[in-house]
């Protein structure tokens, strides 16, 4: 049926669920589906050439916009908040304060950097940044046979629109939710919009003002993309659910979390940079 689930990158605990969901996916039609995805290291790639990727932050963090000494530090609290992100012995109740904490000091660091709107875009261009690849196929496909794309993110909104304003894939059937800056009225950053979205309250508690799922109530069958399990609730506001298939990029520390991603998402794809299991799944449903 899909070729690509062949890969060696594939990782499913009940194939036959899967099956059955594809197979459900592409009898209800287009007109049901819509696609509910995390941004930075799901549809952003993890690594290239041996080397990290940066997410949304880290395209900023690593910016020449940024002095050494606020650099320095924003690297720190990755150093430490970041294995606490990952960490497969804490829950999610354990890290959600400790995201809180993390995600508030960076925003504060930023703050303290005079950052202008008008910088964004070279920003962007100037970064280590790159999609994972059929990134292209992937907005292309959901793009013409409008299906609606919502990309929920804990990253920076504005700077991951900007990377896929330059990938030229940012098309009208895109929402995006995510930490948007806020400029004064001369562009420079002075604050962070609410709510703060980190990765383990990507739920419908950040969402409530948004009437984003509402709109789409006849959308019932839902494509979910993530590379976190806080990702896993990003569907919690859809009503009436019919049929879900998750997808999870397991990036970093595979070993140690091959068990749990298999018991939760129904594919995995191991170190898999691509979108071609994605792009497969899609080609045949649509
Ligand atoms: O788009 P997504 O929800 O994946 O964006 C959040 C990611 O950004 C987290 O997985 C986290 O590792 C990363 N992050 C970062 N720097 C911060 C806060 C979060 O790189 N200051
Ligand atoms: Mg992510």
């Amino acid at each position: 049926m899909v070729p690509e689930l062949e890969k060696v990158t594939v990782l499913m605990k009940n194939p036959e669920h899967v099956q059955r969901v594809i197979s459900a996916l592409r009898k209800e039609g287009t007109d049901k589906l819509q696609v509910i995805s995390d941004f930075d290291m799901t549809l952003s790639r993890f690594g290239f050439n041996g080397r990290r990727c940066p997410t949304s932050h880290n395209i900023l963090d690593n910016s020449r916009v940024i002095s050494e000494e606020g650099r320095k530090k924003l690297q720190d609290l990755l150093h430490y908040y970041y294995p606490i992100e990952i960490d497969p012995n804490q829950t999610m109740e354990e890290k959600c304060p400790l995201m809180v904490e993390w995600w508030t000091k960076a925003h504060n660091l930023l703050l303290e950097q005079k950052i202008l709107k008008s910088d964004i875009a070279k920003i962007v261009r100037d970064s280590e940044v790159m999609l994972r690849d059929g990134a292209n196929t992937f907005f292309d496909q959901l793009h013409q046979h409008n299906i609606p794309l919502f990309i929920f993110s804990a990253g920076v909104g504005d700077v991951l629109e900007e990377v896929l304003r330059q990938a030229e894939v940012f098309h009208p059937n895109i929402n995006v939710v995510a930490n948007y800056m806020d400029f004064d009225d001369k562009g420079v950053l002075r604050r962070f919009k609410e709510p703060l979205i980190h990765t383990y309250n990507k739920n419908n508690t950040v969402l409530e003002k948004t009437e984003h799922f509402q709109l789409l109530s006849s959308r019932t069958n839902i494509i979910l993309l993530g590379d976190s399990l806080g990702d896993l609730s990003m569907a919690d506001g859809v009503p009436n659910v019919e049929n879900v298939l998750t997808v999870g990029f397991l990036n970093d520390k595979v070993d140690e979390r091959r068990g749990k991603y298999r018991d939760a998402y129904d594919i995995v794809l191991e170190k898999d940079e691509t979108l071609d299991v994605v792009n497969g799944i899609l080609c045949y449903i649509l």
